[in-house]
């Protein structure tokens, strides 16, 4: 396998996911793989135009690079000004939502109905890259259609046309977007997905960058894409198993040592890694809150599958979610929970905390 340097740089990512991927959350996931690619979740350019943009984009830029900002307009030039305020907020990237389907962002006109949109999408692209003058790349994350149009040519002409603005990179969820009936969650679930035309893109258009995404859950599915494609995102399954990611560095970036500590005897994740992760995090939170009055629920929430499928993992997740316990320090929370998941583990050898 080559080195990480020699790899494209959307080989593999994490979806940018609302609520969920906040900067508690890429740095956990940070801690799990080195190299993977990180999205944030959908920041509208009026957010960041009129809002607290500080409050938007601050994150520990050289702990959690390579991450990518995530965008949702339809203004060209509220576009340039979110892809200015990207770079100098130390993102590595700059992407533009054309997948959400969700009624306040159709209320906007932006999303997935800017599919519809090419040329103001090829607009918005344009502004973007002569306002980050190539510092950083502008790619742009869409569905394969919306509603019922199951033409292989929409979704050609929408590429061809935003790639003739500049754009090299493109993120393809790959499914149709109905945007009439269906909830965003439905509208993740319901339409089919069609990998083949995500391949057939990629086909057709040798020298862009096109990632795939949508219901991948496995490192061989992410081989299988990989031989037809030049990128896999992950969303649902990296967020609620993070140990999904635990040999991606080594598997699909050339990086780093399968017996780094990672591992246990039996080739499984050690349950001494997931301690380290767990107490780095508390450790981060203990910083969170000092410096920014961070409650520690607001990045506990993200660490939920961290024991997911080990003995305790049930009792222990109990202890992170319970509110109750929401006035308490975290270290003392961390000491409740890590108590509970031994309890239901008798000859645990973990190292006492
Ligand atoms: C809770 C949640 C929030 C999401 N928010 C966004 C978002 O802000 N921007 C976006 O492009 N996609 C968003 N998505 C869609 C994901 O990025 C991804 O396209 C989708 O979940 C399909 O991938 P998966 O099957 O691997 O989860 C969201 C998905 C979930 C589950």
């Amino acid at each position: 396998m080559q080195g990480s340097a020699d790899l494209n740089l959307w080989r593999l990512s994490v979806a940018p996911m609302m609520a969920w991927t906040d900067r508690h959350c890429r740095h956990f996931h940070r801690l799990i793989t080195r190299h993977t690619r990180l999205y944030t979740e959908m920041m509208t350019t009026a957010a960041l135009v009129h809002g607290d943009v500080a409050k938007h984009l601050r994150h520990e830029a050289a702990v959690e690079s390579p991450t990518a900002l995530q965008i949702g307009g339809s203004e060209p030039d509220e576009m340039a000004h979110a892809a200015r305020l990207a770079l100098k907020w130390s993102y590595d990237e700059v992407n533009l939502n054309c997948g959400c389907p969700s009624e306040r962002v159709q209320r906007g006109a932006f999303g997935a109905c800017l599919m519809n949109e090419a040329g103001l999408v090829a607009d918005g692209v344009k502004a973007m890259l002569d306002a980050v003058g190539g510092q950083i790349p502008v790619s742009v994350k869409h569905r394969i259609g919306i509603d019922r149009l199951e033409r292989y040519g929409f979704l050609r002409d929408f590429v061809g046309t935003v790639a003739q603005a500049g754009c090299k990179v493109f993120i393809v969820h790959a499914r149709n977007a109905w945007l009439q009936g269906l909830s965003p969650k439905e509208n993740r679930e319901i339409p089919p997905l069609r990998y083949e035309m995500v391949h057939q893109l990629k086909s057709e258009f040798p020298n862009l960058t096109i990632a795939i995404n949508g219901g991948i859950t496995t490192a061989q599915a992410v081989d299988h894409h990989l031989q037809r494609v030049d990128g896999v995102m992950v969303g649902r399954a990296a967020y609620h198993d993070p140990m999904l990611m635990a040999d991606w560095d080594t598997r699909f970036w050339g990086a780093g040592d399968a017996r780094d500590g990672r591992y246990g005897p039996e080739g499984l994740v050690s349950d001494d890694w997931r301690l380290q992760i767990e107490q780095h995090m508390v450790a981060y939170i203990e910083r969170e809150t000092a410096e920014h009055a961070t409650p520690w629920a607001h990045a506990a929430t993200h660490i939920l599958g961290l024991w997911n499928g080990r003995p305790g993992a049930r009792a222990w997740r109990r202890v992170w979610s319970d509110h109750r316990l929401k006035d308490r320090p975290v270290a003392e929370v961390f000491a409740l929970a890590t108590r509970a998941r031994r309890a239901a583990v008798p000859a645990s050898k973990d190292a006492p905390v």
